[in-house]
């Protein structure tokens, strides 16, 4: 199915049939005589008085719009309040089944780019399952924004695709996209979008002895893989590089430690790190940006079977540790404490991992914040939380205090797997953290806002992409900028 796609518009004279300005209560000399007909600019004023913020123009040929945004002095709320009235128009297109509209800003400040995005990012429909997608399929087609240059929409085009990027690999049910096939769907973004991929198969992963990535894929009858991604322009503004790491269980059953029906049916996101670090690197390549960025992946699903591992089981880590596995279901961790080993290699200069990995983090903060945690430098971490304001993916950080590890002390390896049960995605974090002396690193826990059983405005339902956007705009601002 054809996506959305933005396009740059002459300031204020696009002769467009369905036009959508944006307003704002005390802005509306602003708008000029020529926008609206004399009546109309009457009627407007009338209803903003009395708190009417959508108005709808009809005219002999298409009509107009009219948006009132809130005004707002905080600019991160103001861009999430123009993104969120995006996705808000999309109910009127949709009934009225207009494919393509022109933006008009007369905001003090320019919220138009914003408001593309949120009509943009609603607009998503994953519908490649049904029979009969073309009835299903209520798709915007074009956003013409007044005003924009060329290269802001350029920029803002490859990252929505990004983001669509993700949320289908998300979305795709492990029956269509088992490990294999996601090594492979690694492999075609990187033709497409420019950057290299290089897939380690059972054989490599089996001589390099990643424990960690080899026992959770023991039950299964498909092959794990280790995907290694690679942007490296010309010059980049970065001298070692940075690696981003995703969980790839493309299906997390638990293993012997079973998960109930109500959480299982879920599981085909726990992919979404691994989508997260593709959608990236796609931006990244698509943008040009300047910065030597690796991705990594391991991937698996984790699986019951008579030579699945079982709780209690020992296994020795690509690190060389020994893990004491008490419950098959701390899956991820196993599988990332490879790739955060192997990471070592590349001298990084910053280590950023992505993982669905704890129901903990759920639990505690639901799904609205992204749980993180790491011994990255402060500048670095308030970098991060800008660009997770900027884009309203937002983050919280949560301690990584000594105490909390000495819950995975084992008294037969050298770590065990779980914490006591309390502060899970803590003892996850310290886990990790583990295996990763040598370089500073990020650990981002998107369990909550990766899928979404039903819409929270432009985050469609399901695969929402989160992540994509935030790591785009931190690695942008904190690195390649400056
Ligand atoms: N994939 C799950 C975490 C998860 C939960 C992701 C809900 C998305 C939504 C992870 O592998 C897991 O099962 N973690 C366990 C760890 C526990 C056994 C220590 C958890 O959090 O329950
Ligand atoms: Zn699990
Ligand atoms: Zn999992």
């Amino acid at each position: 199915m054809k996506r959305v796609q933005l396009t740059a518009a002459n300031s204020g004279q696009s002769q467009h049939k369905y036009l959508v300005i944006l307003a704002e209560k005390d802005g509306l000399d602003r708008l000029n005589d020529d926008m609206l007909l004399p009546a109309e600019t009457s009627f407007l004023r009338q209803g903003v008085e009395r708190d009417v913020s959508n108005f709808f123009f009809p005219r002999a040929e298409g009509c107009v719009f009219v948006r009132l945004l809130k005004k707002e002095s905080d600019p991160f709320a103001a861009g999430e309040n123009a993104r969120m009235a995006g996705n808000e128009l999309l109910r009127d297109l949709r009934q009225y089944k207009i494919e393509s509209v022109a933006l008009r800003n007369t905001c003090a400040d320019n919220r138009s780019l914003a408001f593309a995005e949120g009509l943009a990012l609603g607009s998503y429909q994953f519908l490649k399952y049904y029979s009969q997608a073309g009835k299903k399929e209520k798709n915007l087609r074009e956003i013409a924004v007044e005003g924009a240059s060329e290269t802001d929409i350029a920029e803002l085009n490859s990252l929505l695709n990004a983001v669509f990027l993700t949320r289908d690999m998300v979305n795709e049910p492990q029956s269509h996209l088992n490990a294999v096939q996601l090594a492979e769907a690694v492999e075609s973004a990187g033709k497409q979008y420019g950057f290299e991929v290089e897939v380690l198969e059972q054989h490599q992963i089996e001589s390099l002895k990643m424990g960690g990535i080899l026992a959770v894929n023991r039950a299964s009858s498909v092959p794990p893989r280790f995907c290694i991604l690679e942007w490296k322009p010309a010059n980049p503004q970065n001298k070692k590089p940075v690696v981003l790491i995703g969980k790839g269980v493309v299906y997390d059953t638990g293993g012997l430690s079973l998960k109930p029906t109500d959480g299982m049916d879920y599981m085909k996101c726990d992919m979404a790190g691994a989508a997260t670090v593709v959608g990236v690197m796609t931006a990244a390549a698509g943008n040009n940006l300047p910065l030597h960025i690796i991705g990594l992946i391991p991937a698996t699903d984790n699986q019951i079977g008579e030579r699945a591992m079982a709780p209690g089981d020992v296994i020795r880590m690509y690190s060389g540790t020994t893990v004491e596995v008490l419950n098959t279901d701390a899956e991820g961790r196993l599988i990332l404490a490879d790739a955060l080993h192997y990471a070592k290699k590349y001298d990084p200069e910053l280590v950023l991992d992505l993982a669905t990995l704890t129901g903990a983090a759920v639990r505690a903060l639901g799904t609205q914040v992204i749980c993180y945690m790491g011994t990255a430098p402060e500048n670095v971490k308030r970098d991060l939380e800008q660009s997770g304001w900027a884009t309203y993916e937002r983050l919280v950080e949560l301690p990584l205090w000594k105490e909390f590890g000495e819950e995975l002390k084992s008294n037969i390896a050298d770590l065990k797997n779980i914490g006591s049960g309390n502060a899970g995605m803590i003892t996850a974090g310290k886990f990790l953290e583990h295996f990763t002396s040598e370089y500073p690193w990020l650990h981002l826990d998107i369990a909550g806002p990766a899928y979404l059983r039903t819409a929270n405005g432009y985050r469609t339902k399901d695969g929402t992409g989160v992540g994509v956007r935030l790591v785009y705009d931190f690695l942008k601002k904190h690195y390649a900028e400056k």
